[in-house]
């Protein structure tokens, strides 16, 4: 069976514990998403991918799952989401449940059996005995420190990529592929049109040798029998219903497996998230820096990413914020001097292309970075691990906060800004984390009352995407390519080209396109074209049209 490509869909990301809270402890729930369902309707999107909202202990805000079928008291109840299931088709948008199959949490019932030496749970996680009175190898974990976790009533170590909470299933287990396609199956069953697959390409480790020229990765980063295992997971669960939508979170990967993994012909996923385009202001490769982004790198990595997928027809999720990740509008635009110009610049950029559109919440109405002051405003475990790794470094405390300021997760996690009311209208208590000052002025009242805003900028670009075959399906051409500010592209569609020219600066350029179009859409009141030549203002961004 053929899978839809998806290319007429536009996915909106919640972050559940910070969208709506409707019983008063200062965390969002599932009822919150239910009220506020129609906003989402008249935005125009198709699926709500959900962060889990699984039984956890939260010490990765979820991500740490200790029962994969039933909510979490935090966030409701399952009557409370049979009525959000129910809602949302109402609305004709499908829910995507987010699976994190790479590890569980360590109060997992098969991890505890585990520790009490059941042999059939033992092996559905990866402990290796210490080698010469040490840990297996020397390998980092995502969020500072090492892998392994010494079980002194089992001598034996456990693999945590992730927090020392989060221990690695042993997906060459035959048994732990097998419970996870059930999962799919028990979610499948009660109407969820949708799965994203975190960290999924970490899930084959390769050989556990040491790591003399990296933190262990390159060991398991799209591993040996990566693509093996999510076929056999396709065809076990998901691929039997090929309307279920499908996005793979790949870390560290390459273009090479992500055309394997998203190539339709492979029945391995739907599409793919990369995250190349998000470390273009890394320092030496290292997250934990400042540093300006560097536009060309941005630029070549969309042109190479746009074309490469395109060659083997696999589909791309497009994205610039996520939960985790500092919000695009302070990263890439102008906060403060433009952030109507740019964060709608960078919208455009991205929705033109060639894949699905993602849009995390609150982008649509421009949210930015929060301006946490202190430590002790930050929630997120690879923040706060992060913090006491740069003392310990010898960095200075000021110096530390402002890479946190920039850096942190927890910047995408503060609560939508639905008003600019008392906690910004997202819980009548305290929330877990701080709201933004700015919800004084940015907010989705303000949004919605405003023609020119932000948000009403998005619903134009989702329209556009849905009666436009060029944007679904046109083939993505790079134009421009040694321009220093402008990206530039065209997707040339059956009888027409779609040009898109954007400014990723606050400084007015000129491009020469040595051809007239006629103008779609822009993010300025006007458009300044004479004989070919494009004068872009500060983060301008137009969408051009020629019949071909
Ligand atoms: C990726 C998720 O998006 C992130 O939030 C989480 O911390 C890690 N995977 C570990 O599950």
């Amino acid at each position: 069976m053929k899978m839809e490509d998806f290319a007429n869909k536009v996915v909106y990301q919640i972050y559940p514990r910070s969208f709506q809270d409707t019983d008063g402890d200062g965390f969002g729930d599932l009822r919150g998403i239910v009220e506020r369902l129609d906003y989402l309707e008249d935005l125009g999107v198709d699926y709500l991918w959900l962060n889990p909202f699984f039984v956890s202990p939260q010490k990765d805000n979820g991500y740490d799952i200790a029962d994969y079928r039933q909510i979490d008291p935090r966030f409701g109840t399952m009557e409370d989401l049979d009525a959000l299931i129910q809602a949302a088709q109402e609305r004709h948008i499908g829910l995507m449940f987010d699976m994190v199959f790479n590890h569980t949490s360590v109060e997992h019932e098969w991890f505890q059996k585990a520790l009490a030496g059941d042999e059939k749970y033992k092996n559905y996680y990866i402990f290796k005995k210490p080698v010469d009175g040490h840990m297996p190898n020397n390998w980092v974990s995502k969020f500072g420190g090492p892998v392994w976790e010494y079980v002194p009533v089992l001598g034996e170590y456990y693999l945590h990529l992730y927090d020392v909470s989060q221990a690695d299933l042993n997906w060459d287990n035959p048994d732990v592929r097998q419970e996870c396609a059930d999962i799919v199956k028990f979610w499948m069953d009660k109407g969820v049109k949708g799965f994203r697959f975190d960290v999924v390409n970490n899930m084959s480790k390769g050989s556990f040798e040491d790591d003399f020229i990296g933190d262990g990765r390159r060991f398991y980063s799209d591993g040996p029998h990566i693509h093996e295992y999510l076929h056999g997971l396709n065809r076990a669960s998901f691929g039997q219903d090929p309307s279920i939508m499908t996005v793979g979170e790949m870390s560290s990967t390459s273009l090479e497996n992500c055309q394997k993994y998203a190539n339709p012909e492979q029945e391995e996923l739907g599409m793919v998230f990369n995250f190349h385009h998000l470390k273009v202001d890394y320092e030496n490769k290292q997250k934990w820096t400042l540093k300006p982004f560097d536009f060309m790198e941005l630029k070549e990595l969309f042109n190479t990413w746009q074309t490469g997928m395109q060659e083997t027809n696999s589909n791309q999720a497009l994205f610039w914020n996520c939960h985790d990740q500092p919000r695009s509008l302070s990263r890439f635009g102008d906060d403060k001097n433009y952030p109507v110009e740019s964060a709608k610049m960078l919208a455009m950029a991205l929705h033109m292309m060639r894949g699905t559109p993602y849009i995390y919440q609150g982008e649509e109405i421009g949210m930015t970075n929060n301006g946490f002051d202190s430590i002790e405003q930050y929630r997120d475990v690879e923040s706060t691990n992060y913090y006491e790794i740069l003392k310990a470094e010898g960095k200075d405390e000021d110096e530390i906060l402002a890479i946190l300021g920039a850096k942190s997760r927890d910047n995408a996690r503060s609560p939508m800004q639905w008003t600019a009311g008392k906690n910004a209208g997202f819980s009548d208590t305290e929330p877990w984390i701080r709201v933004n000052p700015n919800h004084a002025t940015i907010n989705v009242e303000a949004a919605i009352a405003d023609p020119d805003s932000i948000y009403s900028f998005y619903k134009k670009l989702i329209r556009l995407r849905k009666e436009s075959d060029t944007i679904q399906h046109g083939t993505y051409v790079p134009l421009l390519e040694e321009h220093e500010r402008v990206l530039a592209y065209k997707r040339v569609g059956k009888d027409e080209e779609i040009i898109v020219l954007c400014n990723f600066y606050g400084e007015e350029t000129t491009v020469s396109l040595h051809t007239e179009a006629d103008m779609l859409l822009s993010n300025y009141a006007d458009f300044q074209m004479r004989d070919g030549e494009v004068t872009l203002r500060p983060y301008e961004a137009v969408v051009l049209r020629k019949a071909v």
